[in-house]
């Protein structure tokens, strides 16, 4: 029988792929795009979530599934897309998986189902109230929802898990990373927050730009600096066959990611003494990022054990940052 991993194309799912494999499990892809990945106990089917076709295909003698695929975007002009691939998409996905009665279904949330902009307290832990603010966090929740419908009214055997924010250690040093980009270099998050339509913010982050390449320190309007969960990939990767491996995981929904927040003020120096570059704070408009979520009850269920702190993440992307510089 075989594992289907949906996302098999991206950043966790290609990692995880490999994991199972080299625990000798027979391994299949679903994403739109090809993995790369090329092994005799793996075999890919290329399509969309919402293609009930490519889906059916995909879940043959299958009897293990990671949902970990989904279209992640925070553009107002995306949404149409986010619901077909993440509401949509999730459903057509749950009805095969039902169809072949699979055994276990483990499903990549976020920690964007609560208001991690806004907690109502920290640390963030599963108890706290579900209130999306993006487009993108609504349709994770509407997806755990569907989960938990089928747990209850089909007896599928359904585990959620919250990510945490997630990255290769490579992607900090990046400039051109989807996440890193914005979130440590100046003019990749000017050109994020032109993006978002965000004028106070581009306006704010423009009177720090002299042209050269900087870091930005971002910071909330009253000057305090961000602080975010940021969790290295193979983490998450032990982390879900953490909880594939657990009985008690079944019926459960769980945070997934790294123990200590990053605060922002402490990365940046860090991340400048290997770049060389210079770090520009901005005092951005609103409340700014300001959260730490909970990983307890993933750790006390699965005995889940993160080991990629931010500093040993920051040491392999030295090195690709170096290896850029060279190349
Ligand atoms: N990386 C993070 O910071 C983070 C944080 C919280 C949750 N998550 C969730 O974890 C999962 C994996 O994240 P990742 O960082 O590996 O993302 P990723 O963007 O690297 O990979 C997602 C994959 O899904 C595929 N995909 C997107 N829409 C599709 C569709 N309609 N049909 C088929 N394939 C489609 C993409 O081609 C891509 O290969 C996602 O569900 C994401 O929402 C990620």
């Amino acid at each position: 029988m075989t594992i289907l991993v949906t996302g098999s194309a991206g950043r966790i799912g290609r990692n995880l792929v490999a994991a199972l494999l080299a625990r000798g499990e027979k391994v299949r892809g679903l994403d739109l795009r090809a993995s790369g990945i090329t092994h005799s106990a793996f075999d890919e089917v290329e399509g969309a979530f919402d293609n009930a076709e490519a889906v059916g295909k995909a879940m043959r003698d299958v009897r293990a599934v990671f949902h970990l695929g989904a279209f992640m975007s925070w553009l107002p002009q995306d949404q149409a897309k986010l619901f077909a691939a993440n509401v949509e998409g999730t459903r057509v996905v749950l009805e095969a998986a039902l169809a072949a009665k699979v055994q276990r279904f483990l499903f990549a949330s976020s920690g964007e189902v609560y208001p991690e902009g806004a907690p109502e307290f920290l640390p963030v832990d599963e108890s706290h109230p579900l209130k999306p603010r993006s487009a993108y966090g609504l349709t994770k929740l509407l997806g755990e929802e569907m989960l938990r419908w089928a747990g209850r009214s089909h007896g599928l055997a359904v585990t959620i898990l919250r990510f945490s924010h997630t990255q290769d250690a490579s992607e900090l040093l990046d400039p051109e990373s989807f996440f890193s980009g914005p979130r440590f270099f100046l003019q990749a998050r000017i050109r994020q927050q032109e993006g978002f339509g965000n004028a106070a913010a581009v306006t704010a982050l423009r009177a720090a730009d002299d042209g050269q390449p900087a870091h930005v320190l971002a910071q909330n309007e009253k000057g305090r600096p961000f602080r975010m969960v940021i969790t290295e990939t193979r983490d998450m990767v032990a982390g879900l066959l953490a909880a594939v491996d657990t009985p008690a995981m079944v019926g459960e929904t769980c945070n997934l990611g790294a123990t200590e927040a990053v605060d922002f003020a402490e990365a940046l120096p860090k991340m400048a003494a290997i770049t060389g570059l210079p770090v520009r704070a901005v005092n951005l408009p609103g409340a700014g990022v300001f959260y730490e979520t909970s990983n307890a009850r993933m750790r006390k269920l699965t005995g889940f054990k993160p080991v990629w702190t931010f500093d040993r993440m920051l040491e392999e992307a030295a090195i690709a940052w170096r290896a850029k510089r060279k190349s």
